[in-house]
């Protein structure tokens, strides 16, 4: 079939063959299909959807574009964590090295920002020098000797992923559960990993905005990796409001480090550790929740799980000492806090708004060739629920992009709901899929 007869048959809602989608993704990653009939065939697959058959062949054939790495030699667990997209979501950065600490191998293959949503591999590369691509052998060896290994796909993992990944974040099709699923999950399987914990967010930051929809996913997640022979958890957690106070990617950084030298925010080493012990009790099910919580927090107290990032940074080209001195950073050259107009409780943020509001003023990509400026983002001053009069901050914004910025703080309030009356909050851990 011709890729237009696919693409013709997808907008349809017809299924398509395991042989329809391998060579159409093959034929994507290897050149011979040009960007825009691969956009025109993600817009059918967000619009119609895919069957379960499907979405395993699509995680099979971007599985099988690259090579799949095999950490049997390891001597301990081998597992991964990984997130499905939100704003201020920078978990990772402070769980690999929490977990390598513990004596996990972290092979861990993060990407970029993606639509609203922040990614892993930007705010590691707003350290300066830090190399995101490493070599397969030069990452294997790392996790063997380090226990951790932070990359994004080489032309050698999941380069169809890799490829279709960057045409998703441009072209509004990353919200749907078979794209979610087989892009996650060749990532995942290609690390050779033995466990895996995914962080399914649900809310008005999340792709998936309803309990129905993110648990439709975490199933999907789990069944393929289940599949796969992985040993597989997911908890959906909130994300009707960014995760900690910062967004942007060095901002989050910051605020990760900040969490590894135990001032982190609360909701942040919530979903941390709930996320590490889940890693902890598949290797080990003797564990109670109460001693997966201690042993992480104790890699805080003395240290040593910032040290290990510390390190990783180093043997993987980064300064270390940018992370020794915050402050040094270079800051944006333009500021705006925006203030409560009236007095109320903080009753809703506009989540995604805010994942797109940090694209305007630099900290995203509006088409793939756009570079990042890694000082620009936001903090959050308020939290759902808390009381605030009129003139309280709720939010700084910060950018190199004067106009951008201008922009947006006429826009901002309008991404805040206050109440006379308290609102409801959900709880941060809402359900888990085992
Ligand atoms: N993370 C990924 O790696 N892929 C997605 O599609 C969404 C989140």
């Amino acid at each position: 079939m011709l890729p237009y007869q696919i693409i013709e048959k997808k907008s349809r809602g017809l299924s398509l063959s395991d042989l329809e989608i391998h060579d159409f993704i093959m034929g994507y990653t290897d050149g011979n299909i040009p960007d825009y009939q691969m956009s025109a065939l993600l817009m059918a697959i967000f619009i119609q959807g895919m069957t379960t058959e499907e979405t395993l062949a699509l995680t099979k054939v971007m599985l099988e574009s690259g090579e799949r790495m095999d950490f049997s030699e390891a001597p301990g667990f081998v597992a991964d964590k990984h997130s499905t997209g939100g704003v201020g979501d920078k978990v990772s950065i402070l769980l690999a090295p929490i977990m390598a600490v513990l004596g996990i191998h972290i092979p861990m293959i993060s990407g970029r920002g993606l639509g609203h949503s922040g990614g892993t591999l930007d705010k590691l590369e707003s350290i300066p020098g830090f190399n995101v691509n490493l070599s397969s052998d030069e990452w294997r060896k790392l996790v063997l000797n380090e226990k951790l290994g932070l990359i994004g796909q080489t032309g050698n993992i999941c380069p169809a992923d890799k490829k279709i990944y960057s045409l998703r974040d441009v072209t509004a099709t990353v919200r749907s559960i078979p794209l979610i699923s087989a892009s996650i999950m060749s990532k995942k399987i290609a690390e050779g990993i033995q466990g895996l914990v995914l962080d399914v967010k649900t809310g008005n930051g999340a792709f998936m905005q309803t309990l129905e929809d993110s648990r439709a996913l975490a199933e999907s997640l789990v069944s393929i990796g289940k599949g796969y022979g992985i040993k597989t958890t997911a908890l959906i957690t909130d994300m009707n409001q960014p995760l900690g106070s910062a967004i942007g990617n060095w901002f989050e950084m910051k605020e990760s480090v900040e969490g590894l030298q135990g001032r982190g925010p609360e909701d942040l080493m919530e979903v941390t550790y709930a996320l590490g012990a889940e890693i902890l009790k598949m290797h080990n099910p003797e564990i109670s929740d109460q001693s997966a919580l201690e042993m992480q927090m104790e890699t805080i107290a003395s240290g040593t799980a910032f040290e290990k990032l510390k390190q990783i940074t180093e043997l993987q080209g980064g300064d270390p000492h940018v992370l020794d001195e915050l402050e040094k950073y270079p800051s944006a050259k333009f500021s705006r806090t925006i203030e409560a107009s009236s007095s109320g409780y903080l009753n809703r943020v506009d989540t995604m708004a805010l994942g797109f509001a940090g694209i305007q003023l630099g900290a995203g990509r509006r088409v793939i060739s756009d570079k990042i400026d890694y000082s620009s983002g936001m903090y959050m001053h308020a939290r759902l629920g808390d009381t605030l009069e009129s003139g309280d901050p709720l939010i700084s914004l910060l950018s190199n992009d004067e106009q951008a910025l201008n922009k947006l703080a006429t826009q901002s309030s309008e991404f805040f709901t206050l109440s006379e009356s308290p609102p409801e909050v959900p709880p941060l851990i809402v359900e888990r899929i085992k």
